[in-house]
């Protein structure tokens, strides 16, 4: 594994932006670059002047503005910002042959050995390797907006790319107090293909008349939404109990036909007798006694201390 503890972020916008910030406050010589030099002096003052803010309203550690702005340089030109780095962070706008021209760039001027990461969130890595020489150094790394808040980042390796390479960047999400979780290279990933199914189901429940764009985000957000900071969906058909699950996804099934049939995986897991936390039999593991108390314990007090929050937050500000 390659210890990365330099990184250049090409494309200081928002998600570029956001991701140089991270790595700059955990301690990583950070350069960034954008379209040209202006460009990206405009970005690191924008950025500075951010870190401040934040570190104002209480979000960064006393001094976090100042650790993040001794660390965080511009680059006069993308070749000259990629030059030394070990790791190279591509973040310019989703469109792959944009990408693929900054990944040809990028690749011109690193060092055969840099590793190089795209943030795009829905490009496979099988579509943009092709413009990355040495592709086992090359995969998705997709933080999440806004990355200097959002712990977790989505990771996909492409047929290429290398165990070191995945290594070295989970080692890099660690060390910058991140949370990487690997997945395939299929167009969406997981993360954007469970997000846009939400959405498209919440459309098409507004478009039915079945619940208001203001109510379905009620809903959301005060009931199953208010769990997913804590657990995924897996964890929470364990909690609910799974032949509950399998029983409501045949009314669906009845009512909107195949496309909510009961999945196999949940089918085969009542059949074998798995009904989640309850028997102690889950998707997600097996549970003794203590376990399932801890478990229980935690859940209750993660969402008590969310009410919290969320009473001391007031509701988000809307739109008119
Ligand atoms: N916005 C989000 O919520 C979000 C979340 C996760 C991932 N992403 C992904 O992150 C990437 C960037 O998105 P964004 O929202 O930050 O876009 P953005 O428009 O804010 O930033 C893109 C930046 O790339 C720069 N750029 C464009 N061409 C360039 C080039 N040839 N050389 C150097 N810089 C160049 C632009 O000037 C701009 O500053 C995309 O792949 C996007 O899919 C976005």
């Amino acid at each position: 594994m390659h210890t990365i503890n330099t990184a250049t972020v090409v494309g200081a916008g928002y998600m570029g932006g956001g991701i140089a910030q991270v790595l700059a406050l955990h301690g990583f010589t950070v350069r960034i670059a954008d379209v040209d030099t202006a460009a990206t002096h405009e970005a690191l003052k924008r950025l500075e002047k951010e870190a401040r803010e934040f570190e104002d309203q209480g979000l960064f550690e006393p001094g976090s503005a100042k650790t993040i702005m001794d660390n965080l340089t511009a680059g006069d030109s993308l070749e000259d910002a990629v030059a030394d780095a070990d790791f190279v962070m591509e973040a310019v706008f989703e469109d792959p042959e944009v990408k693929k021209e900054v990944l040809a760039r990028i690749c011109a001027s690193a060092r055969p050995d840099a590793i190089i990461g795209t943030n795009t969130s829905t490009i496979p890595v099988k579509v943009l390797v092709g413009a990355v020489t040495n592709p086992e150094r090359f995969l998705t790394v997709h933080f999440s907006n806004p990355a200097p808040f959002i712990p977790g980042v989505e990771l996909v390796a492409g047929e290429a790319t290398s165990q070191e390479a995945i290594d070295s960047v989970k080692d890099l999400l660690a060390r910058a107090g991140r949370e990487g979780a690997q997945v395939a290279d299929t167009p969406g990933m997981a993360l954007n293909r469970l997000q846009y199914a939400l959405l498209k189901e919440a459309t098409l429940i507004v478009e039915q008349g079945v619940a208001s764009v203001e109510d379905v985000d009620t809903i959301v957000r005060t009931t199953f939404g208010f769990r997913l900071g804590f657990f995924g969906p897996f964890a929470i058909a364990d909690q609910a109990g799974l032949p509950v699950y399998a029983k409501g996804f045949t009314t669906l099934e009845n009512a909107f036909g195949d496309r909510m049939a009961t999945p196999k995986l949940l089918v085969d897991a009542v059949a074998a007798g798995r009904e989640g936390t309850k028997n102690g039999k889950g998707l997600t593991g097996d549970f003794d006694d203590d376990t399932k108390a801890a478990l229980i314990a935690y859940r209750n007090n993660a969402y008590s201390r969310m009410g919290d929050l969320l009473r001391e937050l007031g509701p988000a500000p809307k739109g008119t």
